[in-house]
């Protein structure tokens, strides 16, 4: 089983990187995984110029990063991200890589047309890993949403989400009692089908 990884925050070594390795260690352990990890913060990825090129051709005309991503869409089977709360959002880098989506949203759609399937695999399923600061209770709102669509966007079914408020400083997921432990455990769960 493909297991697509992304990496949403620009901070390295930070408490989502720490929860995606949580994640990964318990996926790992539980099912045969062919593990690609994919660090945003590293990627040169460019905005959405909704330039409208993929309404017609359903794929991207820019050619950075995003190139280098797209294949994995068409192929994992499951597909964590993970990302910081920025401002009640996902961070800048995410954003951007789930508006670049757009294209193989089209595609879906052009092929579905078609006749054709839009993904090779099916039974496909994302999952969402996200940390923020302070305690409002809608803090985790306007990014899961963000990623439900992004996951619709690319036909995989939004399988969960693990999120942690008031969790600030790098490492401080370390001090939650739980945090990782839940983490670990949502990965097995994740590629157990438990979820
Ligand atoms: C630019 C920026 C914006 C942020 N905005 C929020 C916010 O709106 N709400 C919040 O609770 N935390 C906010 N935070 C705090 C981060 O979500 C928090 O430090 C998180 O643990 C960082 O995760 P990371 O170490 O994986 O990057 C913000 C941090 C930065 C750098």
């Amino acid at each position: 089983m493909l297991l697509l990884a992304m990496f949403g925050s620009p901070r390295k070594d930070g408490n989502t990187d720490l929860m995606m390795e949580s994640f990964l260690e318990g996926a790992l352990s539980a099912a045969d995984i062919e593990l690609q990890k994919i660090y945003i913060r590293d990627l040169k990825i460019s905005g959405c110029q909704a330039c409208g090129y993929c309404d017609e051709h359903g794929v991207c005309v820019q050619q950075d990063d995003m190139q280098k991503v797209y294949p994995f869409f068409d192929t994992a089977e499951r597909i964590v991200i993970s990302s910081p709360i920025f401002f009640y959002g996902l961070s800048g880098q995410t954003k951007l890589l789930v508006d670049r989506s757009q294209a193989p949203y089209m595609r879906k759609y052009k092929r579905k047309a078609e006749g054709q399937a839009p993904f090779s695999p099916t039974d496909r399923k994302g999952f969402f890993l996200c940390a923020g600061a302070t305690r409002g209770k809608r803090l985790f709102d306007c990014p899961v949403l963000t990623v439900r669509y992004f996951f619709y966007a690319i036909d995989v079914a939004y399988a969960g989400e693990v999120c942690f408020r008031e969790i600030d400083e790098k490492g401080a997921i370390r001090r939650h009692p739980t945090g990782l432990e839940e983490c670990k455990q949502a990965g097995a769960a994740f590629v157990s089908n438990e979820v």
